[in-house]
């Protein structure tokens, strides 16, 4: 069993019979989402789950899973999602993918929010290794650009995989990928990008996780937000 492979098993113990599940999306998330189907068949576990993606939601149904509509959930017991980057204050930087504003409403909404992560996840600041993750509306585009550069952002909007285009989020928003001056405090990044009209999410997931699961050698590490 590889290091994704058994922190997804561990976070699929944690999950309890009558549970809501919300579902990530990504390599990690794919991990958890086999390892919580086995569990719910091998324990008979009547669990709900509810997904970040449509390629997670068709994942959980293909293995048995029940999965539910956005709009028929209004309260989530678990979520369980990987991570781009983590800091030692648990913030997350998500978003590589572009289903970011599913991923923060289940955040959110969620009682316990799992992170899975490898210790290669794991930074001294969010913006170490990836620029941020800005889902903007596509009409707003340019005025948001401008905002964004007041506060010293500099990026792009994302390309598709053909990269003969823009990529379009699964929300039907544009993405730009922003970097912004390694000192900038992330709790004013946060708030700043929050207030900006014409920003529909971002990759800063400030305050939300409450336990972090770290694979290392086959053993899992934990880290509890309350505990910092
Ligand atoms: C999806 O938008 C992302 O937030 C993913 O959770 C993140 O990219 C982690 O993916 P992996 O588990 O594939 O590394």
């Amino acid at each position: 069993m590889n290091d994704k492979e058994s922190v997804a098993e561990h976070a699929a113990k944690q999950v309890a019979d009558g549970m809501l599940v919300g579902l990530g999306t990504g390599s990690t998330a794919n991990c958890f989402i086999e390892a919580l189907a086995r569990r719910s068949r091998d324990q008979g576990l009547k669990i709900t789950t509810v997904a970040s993606s449509a390629v997670s939601a068709l994942k959980a149904q293909q293995l048995g899973l029940t999965v539910l509509d956005f709009e028929q959930v209004s309260h989530v017991n678990v979520y369980v999602d990987g991570a781009d980057e983590v800091s030692p204050e648990l913030t997350l930087l998500k978003g590589q993918g572009a289903d970011l504003v599913r991923e923060k409403l289940l955040a959110t909404a969620s009682e316990q929010f799992l992170v899975l992560v490898e210790p290669g996840k794991l930074v001294e600041r969010i913006g170490q290794h990836f620029a941020i993750p800005i889902e903007i509306m596509p009409f707003a585009w340019q005025l948001v650009k401008k905002q964004l550069e007041s506060i010293g952002g500099r990026g792009y909007l994302r390309q598709n995989a053909d990269k003969n285009a823009v990529a379009i989020s699964a929300h039907g928003s544009l993405i730009a990928d922003i970097r912004f001056d390694p000192s900038i405090d992330i709790r004013t990044l946060n708030d700043t990008l929050n207030s900006i009209p014409g920003i529909v999410e971002h990759g800063i997931f400030y305050a939300l996780a409450t336990t972090v699961l770290i694979g290392v050698n086959g053993q899992v590490q934990e880290r509890q937000a309350s505990s910092l």
